[in-house]
């Protein structure tokens, strides 16, 4: 086994290499119960992982299992996760702080296990396909190579991802020439000319500066312009627009739109806020507790989303033309523990409808993801005319 990442110090190296130990299912764990014999397509069924069906979708999660040990017990940051992604396509994920989005996307781009250290406290299970190739299982120098070329992240805090020590330009410049056998003058012209593109003023001169003299808008975009430099089939954008205010926010999602034209890509965009991906995002994937709760395409979840949970959501966002008063509530209490995370329907202390199923099921039976319509999936006790009714009459009116 190779470890050529742990003394790694640019951009691309702190991005680090994947594990090739084989991954350490938990024992007892329960997998994602889609019933997946159909090919996948974006917002349809998925395949469970290990039923050799090959992948039909350029990127396919299946019964993904992000687990931590603890002192304080096993942390199930990801528990059973499914979804495809066509390329040219964007995939929003969305949920509270803590519901396992940005484990999901380092599961993605191979770097829980980027070093020795990082793979001693990390139990993975499940399948990742990008592009035909198994990244779960594969050796960490595969994962390396694919990672800055086909897939590339750009990560919630730009600070963590940009090292203080070196230039904007010579972090671009790195995370260029590992894939391209290029001079170094060649690479600083292309990092001036991404600079340019991410809307960078003076892009040859600002390709000097130290993160630090980045305002933080600017700093988003460089880490934009360092993920986009190799043109990735995949980009995974977590959180792209946290603390940007609302101008910048825009132009930044303006950017990862036009990008993703100009080179087809799949996108993922990883965010708390419904709002972000509202106009952005083809499929939505709803998260609550490291489990998916509601999928399928966007403009049918915002229809008719069929989850209390994604109900909150909705509730939470800001609207221009309603008085605050008139609204719902957003979702009252704290996201669950997921160490112990609570029996049944993980959401069933937060959820005002947990006693509209008999016999006390949403507290006993965790619930599968079943089919809506089309590609609309959800995971809730509550039968379909029932959610559709309190969508209609109680939910639908207040937001
Ligand atoms: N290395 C780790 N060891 C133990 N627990 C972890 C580790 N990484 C993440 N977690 C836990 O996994 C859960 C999911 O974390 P994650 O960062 O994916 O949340 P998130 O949905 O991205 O939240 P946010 O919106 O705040 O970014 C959290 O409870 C977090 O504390
Ligand atoms: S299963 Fe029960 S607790 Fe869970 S979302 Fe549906 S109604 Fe609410
Ligand atoms: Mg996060």
């Amino acid at each position: 086994m190779t470890d050529s990442s742990e003394s790694s110090g640019t951009s691309e190296d702190k991005a680090g290499t994947a594990s090739s130990v084989e991954p350490e299912p938990e024992a007892g764990t329960v997998t994602e119960p889609e019933p997946a014999t159909a090919p996948a397509t974006a917002a349809g069924p998925v395949p469970a992982a290990g039923s050799g069906i090959a992948p039909t979708a350029f990127l396919e999660v299946r019964d993904l299992q992000v687990h931590f040990p603890t002192d304080d017990g096993l942390v199930k940051s990801v528990d059973g996760l499914s979804f495809a992604l066509e390329k040219g396509k964007t995939l929003g994920i969305v949920g509270e702080s803590g519901s396992g989005k940005s484990v999901t996307s380092l599961a993605v781009m191979g770097l829980h296990r980027a070093s020795r250290q990082q793979r001693s406290k990390v139990r993975m299970s499940g399948e990742i396909w990008l592009d035909g190739k198994e990244l779960v299982g594969a050796e960490p120098d595969e994962v390396r190579r694919l990672r800055g070329r086909e897939m590339a992240m750009i990560f919630q805090d730009p600070l963590s991802a940009l090292h203080p020590y070196y230039t904007v330009g010579q972090q671009i410049v790195e995370a260029y020439r590992v894939h391209n056998d290029v001079d170094k003058k060649t690479a600083r012209k292309r990092a001036v000319e991404m600079l340019d593109r991410v809307g960078i003023p003076q892009p040859d001169k600002r390709v000097d500066d130290h993160p630090h003299q980045f305002s933080g808008g600017m700093r988003q975009r460089a880490m934009i312009a360092m993920a986009l430099v190799n043109n990735p089939e995949l980009l995974i954008a977590d959180e792209p627009t946290t603390a940007l205010d609302v101008t910048v926010q825009a132009q930044i999602l303006d950017l990862i739109r036009d990008l993703q034209k100009e080179f087809g890509s799949a996108v993922v965009i990883i965010t708390h806020d419904l709002g972000v991906v509202a106009e952005l995002a083809d499929d939505l994937l709803v998260m609550y507790g490291g489990r998916c709760v509601e999928r399928g395409p966007a403009e049918r979840i915002f229809a008719t989303p069929q989850h209390p949970y994604t109900w909150g959501l909705l509730g939470s966002m800001p609207r221009i033309d309603r008085d605050q008063t008139d609204r719902l509530i957003p979702v009252k209490g704290a996201p669950p523990s997921l160490i112990n995370v609570p029996s049944g329907c993980a959401f069933h202390p937060r959820c005002p409808y947990a006693d509209v199923p008999k016999d006390n099921l949403t507290r006993t039976v965790r619930p599968e993801l079943g089919q809506v319509d089309g590609g609309h999936f959800s995971a809730c006790h509550m039968a379909p005319q029932e959610r559709e009714r309190i969508w209609t009459e109680e939910i639908a009116p207040k937001l």
